[in-house]
């Protein structure tokens, strides 16, 4: 399996600055191809960042893609401030992130409706990154994999065949952006949780699923975090909006 580190920015960088970051980062990453990397900017950036993706492959061996914060489950139709999994194809968009917990708790997203936009990425070839996570609380109340295995049996429903066509991100709500990571141990701990469920449920063809660690990955907690056998990757918030942070994390893979 290949790893895969991936960078969300969330509601971060202008074109401009998007366009910036490609000039620093690409060079860098240039035929680095022993890992998948993925860049998640805003969708107003998408575009400029998909051109600009377009034009590195040509002139060399990239291995960046391009991937959404989240998506809507329909083709098109009124749905005011959505985006369909239909533009995002137009731009060669190869990944979409579900079920972050921003948008879980910040927005009210709720299992079924992550369920449904999981179903129309596997349908349309969009690649999902279904995010997964307790919160402190539920922490404290030994309730973390039960939350999970919720996430993941919800999340996931009506696409267990399609295991191979997607990942999962294990992001504990108390770790992100708060600098405070899940420390190894912890994030082996549901890792492997996360593992044993997606194998039983998909009937063992997870063999390409990544599962993913996000909350507070550095250049400096990576290389600990990744060797823990069921760490397949990363997705990045905070140190992946630096081009030389998010590389350094990428050369600990
Ligand atoms: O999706 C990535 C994320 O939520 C982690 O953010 O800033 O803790 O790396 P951060």
């Amino acid at each position: 399996m290949r790893y895969l580190v991936a960078a969300n920015w969330k509601m971060n960088k202008t074109v401009g600055e998007t366009l910036e970051y490609l000039d620093r980062f690409l060079p860098s990453v240039k035929d680095l191809l022993s890992v998948d990397i993925m860049i998640a900017p805003p969708f107003t950036a998408l575009s400029s960042a998909s051109i600009r993706l377009d034009a590195a492959k040509k002139e060399g061996e990239y291995n960046v893609k391009l991937g959404a914060q989240n998506m809507y489950y329909v083709e098109k139709g009124a749905f005011t401030g959505e985006i369909s999994p239909v533009m995002l194809n137009e731009l060669d968009v190869e990944y979409v992130i579900l079920g972050h917990s921003e948008r879980r708790h910040i927005f009210g997203e709720k299992d079924d409706l992550i369920n449904k936009k999981v179903i129309t990425a596997v349908e349309t070839g969009i690649r999902p990154i279904l995010c997964v996570g307790e919160t402190l609380e539920e922490r404290e109340q030994g309730k973390t994999l039960s939350v999970v295995e919720r996430q993941i049996r919800n999340g996931l429903a009506g696409v267990e065949k399609d295991m191979a066509f997607i990942d999962i991100a294990y992001e504990p709500v108390w770790a992100i952006g708060t600098g405070v990571n899940a420390t190894p141990e912890q994030a082996q701990e549901v890792h492997r949780f996360i593992r044993s469920l997606i194998n039983e449920i998909s009937k063992g063809n997870d063999s390409n699923t990544r599962i993913l660690y996000g909350g507070s990955v550095n250049e400096k907690n990576a290389r600990d975090l990744i060797k823990e056998p069921n760490v397949d990757g990363f997705l990045v918030g905070t140190a992946s909006l630096d081009p030389e942070r998010f590389y350094k994390i990428i050369t600990e893979v």
